[in-house]
């Protein structure tokens, strides 16, 4: 089948490189030029791990291409996909739905055949109706139906979460575009993954009830992680006994600084308004956005207090940057909330990401960039592991407490065993436990893998 991918980003450039390795013919196609450009020569404009092989090995194919212009590849498609950013509006935290309407005017005017016109971007309910209208406007004698199709990829496991999804969304009533999107998952479907269909409105909505829910059990256990370091409770010992229970699920439930990335931030804010204008306000999830934000900032008062309630002229180090690992994305990261407040505080903060670098570039001011996880523990009054990268997880800590002017570590990804960094001379402060430095942690607990 020919498809065409609107908008090269995290999303669109991962969808279209593995419907093109199923075998499938596909154009991604974005308006930044440079963009395009680059991928033409090789070179990846985000760093997700395997993308770069996985595109090489398709456009040696011949089964992938790139272009900055829609006009040819849409005329001959089957299946057009909306893939686009839907940042939050400026001011009142709505999807900012500009570029999905760009882009359906652009797929209106090079319609020529039955196109399926599916939207992979998160999108408010009553946006499939709205991406109709504006084609029909423009081109009343096409023949199209507009489907919705949300992704529910993860960044840094994003080829794997395509290619073996825990089910597909396809919201229509079209009968005609359903056979034409059964037939573009086929080979996903071979591979057992469920394809369920519904209509367009439930399908916009399956995707942002899943990240609130997401977030909402993020926020959970942070709280419940706040309850634990009261009472002198283990948050990862309590994880797993909630987790190992079936109804629960052990997912999600890693106790940190906060949620943040590019989805759940802007999804619940966008959530919490179409509630709102619906007059069926989410109030839960009213509840989950306030706690998050007042979380980010408050990491930077542990690390104020870890050492004793002053950051006037202190060194920090901060250990990750990216809202998670195996990813280079900055958007609404943690660290941009901490480093910002310790910066309020008067410290003075360095650090080192494994990839992520480039992009914190764009977003942090006055801090500075190490080489490395010791070049940027060298005189630091503390360190702090904001990102669980694996080469964070087997850190020497014998070496980092000569390079350092304090032997002071803030883990809040729960990274380390406590009682082992307590052991070599180091003070230690981590999240939802009794404080290890007075030996009241519950010594059972592993630390938990990688999501
Ligand atoms: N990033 C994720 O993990 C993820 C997961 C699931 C869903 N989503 C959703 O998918 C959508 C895309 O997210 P992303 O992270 O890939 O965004 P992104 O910002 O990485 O990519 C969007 C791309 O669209 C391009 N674009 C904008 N308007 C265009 C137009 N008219 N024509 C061609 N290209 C255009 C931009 O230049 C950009 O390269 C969003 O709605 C997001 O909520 C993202």
């Amino acid at each position: 089948m020919r498809v065409v991918m609107i908008g090269t980003g995290y999303v669109g450039l991962v969808s279209g490189t593995c419907f093109a390795d199923f075998g499938h013919d596909v154009t991604c196609v974005d308006k930044d030029v440079e963009k395009i450009e680059s991928l033409k020569r090789g070179e990846m404009p985000i760093y997700e791990p395997g993308l770069a092989e996985l595109v090489a090995a398709n456009v040696a194919q011949d089964r992938l291409r790139f272009a900055s212009d829609l006009t040819s590849a849409v005329a001959a498609a089957d299946v057009v996909f909306i893939a686009v950013g839907t940042p939050s509006r400026r001011g009142d935290g709505h999807a900012d739905l500009s570029y999905v309407s760009a882009a359906a005017k652009e797929i209106a005017s090079s319609l020529s055949r039955y196109t399926v016109i599916a939207t992979k971007s998160t999108v408010p309910v009553g946006t499939g109706d709205e991406i109709d209208r504006i084609i029909r406007k423009e081109r009343p004698e096409a023949e199209f139906a507009v489907v919705s199709n949300p992704e529910f990829l993860r960044e840094g496991a994003a080829i794997h979460d395509f290619k073996h999804p825990d089910r597909i969304v396809v919201g229509t009533n079209d009968a005609r575009a359903r056979k034409v999107m059964d037939q573009l998952y086929r080979p996903l479907y071979l591979n057992a993954a469920p394809i369920m269909v519904t209509d367009r409105r439930s399908a916009e909505l399956i995707k942002y009830a899943a990240n609130a829910f997401l977030a909402t059990k993020i926020t959970f256990i942070n709280e419940i992680s706040d309850l634990a370091e009261k009472v002198g409770a283990n948050i990862q010992d309590i994880a797993r006994g909630i987790g190992l229970d079936k109804r629960i699920g052990s997912k999600f439930l890693h106790a940190g600084p906060g949620y943040g990335g590019s989805c759940f931030p802007k999804d619940t804010t966008a959530l919490i308004k179409i509630g709102q204008d619906s007059e069926a306000p989410i109030r839960i999830l009213e509840t989950v956005v306030a706690v998050n934000e007042q979380r980010k900032r408050a990491m930077a008062r542990r690390v104020s207090s870890a050492l004793g309630g002053n950051l006037r002229d202190k060194e920090i180090a901060v250990l990750g940057l990216t809202f998670k690992p195996n990813t280079d994305d900055m958007r609404a990261a943690p660290s941009i909330a901490l480093i910002t407040a310790l910066q309020d505080m008067g410290a003075h903060v360095k650090v080192f990401d494994p990839v992520g670098m480039q992009q914190a570039g764009r977003i942090l001011n006055d801090v500075e960039y190490c080489e490395n996880a010791y070049a940027c523990a060298q005189d630091a009054d503390a360190i702090v592991i904001v990102t669980e990268w694996e080469q964070f997880r087997a850190l020497d800590i014998g070496k980092l407490k000569q390079l350092m002017r304090s032997a002071i570590m803030i883990d809040l990804r729960n990274v380390y065993r406590a009682e082992e960094i307590v052991k070599s001379g180091f003070a230690y402060y981590c999240i939802g436990k009794g404080d290890p430095n007075q030996g009241q942690e519950a010594s059972r607990s592993e630390p938990l893998p990688v999501e």
